[in-house]
């Protein structure tokens, strides 16, 4: 109960080394908090929407502890993720479950896909029986649109990248985990199923208390199942708080740059169609802005005042 990620003043540069001489600072002093909800309160999902390069995989990247911060630090339930040992990892891999944008990466080539499905039953002793995790898996499939003798028994190349991305939201489902950090999760899935995913993942997080962040750049279906987002403007977050706060009465000029970009009723195509130019502006004149201040933080708004 209580939170469950904790960001603080997270910073992350990458380059600056000998092979990588040119600096970006993909995150700037990044505050966030995930909550797990209480008998009264429902657990977090939490939008972090932002345009392409904004920080967001690297975020989400940072939370898993796969890459550590430069400055500031990432608590999992009170714990320094970048500093956990063992045990506490094992527990933390179980606890918060990845869908990545590009779920290619995460197959391992040799194995049949069946095997990050069977994987997790096993390490985690989620079945009693062959039969039942034979059960366990058709069931989660099921839930993504998947029919098991169209994709068990099979290599990660023979699926098409939607298909891929479907078993990773089925894995996420089969174990029920504290946490779901889905970045991108439905990017290569039509339109007509992606709806019918993250209406599952809503509905984890409404009947199993699951936390998502959900991470996406389609403000469209962070609408469609989100409670709360986060803006992220070239690793500056710029926004926090409920959607409808935010999306309806944006504070940022780049939000309300979003909003009033989304190309309703078909949200297919958005920040790729922003203006090179007005986000330049935006950049030149807010933000080397000294009045533009980062001062009051809780966890239902969270903004840049100015
Ligand atoms: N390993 C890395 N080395 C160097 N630069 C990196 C690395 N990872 C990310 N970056 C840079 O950090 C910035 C943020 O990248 P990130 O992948 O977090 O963006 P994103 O918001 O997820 O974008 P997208 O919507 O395209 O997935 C980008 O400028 C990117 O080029
Ligand atoms: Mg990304």
């Amino acid at each position: 109960m209580g939170i469950l990620f904790e960001a603080k003043n997270v910073t992350k540069i990458f380059g600056g080394g000998i092979f990588n001489k040119r600096v970006t600072k993909a995150l700037d002093k990044i505050n966030f908090v995930l909550d797990s909800g209480s008998n009264k309160t429902k657990a977090d999902l939490t939008a972090i929407a932002g345009e392409s390069g904004s920080g967001k995989t690297t975020l989400a990247r940072l939370l898993l502890g796969v890459i550590k911060p430069d400055e500031g630090e990432i608590l999992y339930q009170g714990q320094d993720v970048a500093k956990m040992k063992k045990p506490e990892l094992r527990e933390f891999r179980r606890e918060v479950q990845p869908i990545f944008q590009d779920p290619f990466e995460v197959y391992n080539p040799f194995y049949k896909v069946d095997h990050v499905l069977y994987t997790p039953i096993n390490e985690f002793k989620m079945s009693k029986s062959k039969t039942q995790a034979k059960k366990l898996v058709g069931e989660a499939l099921e839930m993504v649109g998947l029919r098991p003798d169209e994709t068990l028994g099979r290599f990660p190349h023979q699926l098409s990248g939607g298909q891929r991305q479907r078993i990773m939201v089925a894995r996420a489902l089969l174990l029920e985990p504290k946490v779901i950090l889905a970045d991108e999760p439905v990017s290569m899935v039509d339109a007509s199923l992606r709806a019918t995913i993250l209406e599952s993942l809503k509905a984890l997080n409404r009947e199993k208390g699951i936390a998502i962040v959900y991470i996406s750049h389609d403000l469209a279906t962070v609408f469609q199942i989100c409670d709360k987002i986060m803006v992220l403007f070239r690793g500056i977050m710029v926004e926090w708080g409920s959607v409808e706060k935010v999306i309806g009465n944006s504070k940022h000029p780049y939000t309300k740059l979003l909003v009033g970009s989304i190309p309703r009723p078909n949200p297919e195509t958005l920040w790729d169609e922003l203006d090179e130019k007005i986000i330049q502006d935006l950049e030149n004149e807010i933000y080397l802005d000294p009045k533009f201040k980062l001062d009051k933080l809780s966890s239902d708004h969270y903004a840049r005042q100015f």
